[in-house]
């Protein structure tokens, strides 16, 4: 791992920086002294931002939001050495129960935008050395009942980062992706404390596990730095599981 300080300077954008991952996501590279520009949907800024750091409110959906996005980085940053694409959609529903417009929704959410996002930062990102992290699941890569759009989205995410890995890699801008396993947010904790026995709901989650416990946000956001820093210079195309081995079963 990088010395804490090793991001100094590094002009640093994070989607999904409100709550959850990315959130742990913006803490680590802030924690390195990064320069940041963070985003989520909701008005009000995340807690713990520092003095030179920057927010914008949108919904990535919206392409012009995406256009906006990118043009606020390179005035405020200039090049972008770092983009992490962090926001995303989860979404339960068996095939015959889930209508269109929500698998249209998983598919937008985690794919759609996140294309419309790089396309706009490509011609911003720092030519020659430069880093893009994408943030897919380990639900990209196995398939599981009950969530087949999401794991289509996700897979197709995946499949986005290596051919924009291949497609980008002339011009010194690396594209990996991060496959996390199931990961204790506060919207995964909400969901086993809706449960009757969260407490089993919980046990029996990390029983499929090899590990055996959900992963912390901050163990998650650690490998992201890593694929997002120049710590991993000779790295591109490549899914990082991070998932207590769940994918090696
Ligand atoms: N938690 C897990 O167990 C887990 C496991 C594997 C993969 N993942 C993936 O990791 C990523 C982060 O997950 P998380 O659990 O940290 O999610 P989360 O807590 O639900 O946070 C999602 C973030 O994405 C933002 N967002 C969602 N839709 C958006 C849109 N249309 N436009 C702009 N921003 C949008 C949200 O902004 P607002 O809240 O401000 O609306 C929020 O900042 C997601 O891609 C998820 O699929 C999570």
């Amino acid at each position: 791992m990088t010395a804490p300080e090793a991001d100094e300077g590094l002009a640093v954008v994070v989607t999904g920086a409100t709550s959850g991952i990315g959130e742990a996501v913006a803490a680590r590279f802030r924690a390195g002294g990064a320069r940041l520009l963070l985003t989520g949907r909701r008005e009000r800024a995340p807690a713990g931002m520092g003095p030179d750091e920057h927010y914008l409110a949108g919904d990535l959906g919206d392409e012009a939001f995406a256009a906006e996005l990118i043009a606020t980085a390179a005035r405020i940053l200039g090049p972008i050495d770092t983009l992490v694409l962090c926001h995303g959609l989860q979404g339960d529903g068996a095939i015959e129960a889930m209508d269109l417009q929500r698998a249209s929704a998983l598919l937008d959410a985690n794919v759609l935008s996140v294309f419309s996002v790089l396309q706009h930062a490509v011609p911003a990102m720092r030519e020659g050395a430069s880093q893009v992290v994408l943030v897919s699941s380990r639900l990209g890569m196995v398939g599981i009942a009950g969530q087949v759009m999401y794991t289509a989205a996700k897979g197709g995410l995946i499949m986005l980062g290596k051919g924009a890995a291949i497609e980008l890699a002339p011009r010194g801008i690396r594209v990996n992706v991060a496959a996390p396993g199931l990961t204790s947010t506060a919207a995964i904790e909400a969901g086993f404390d809706r449960q009757p026995d969260p407490d089993a709901a919980r046990r029996a989650r990390a029983a499929t596990i090899p590990m055996g416990r959900l992963a912390r946000p901050e163990e998650v956001a650690e490998a992201i730095h890593f694929l997002g820093t120049p710590a991993s210079s000779y790295v591109t195309g490549a899914v990082l599981p991070i998932d207590g081995g769940y994918t090696a079963a």
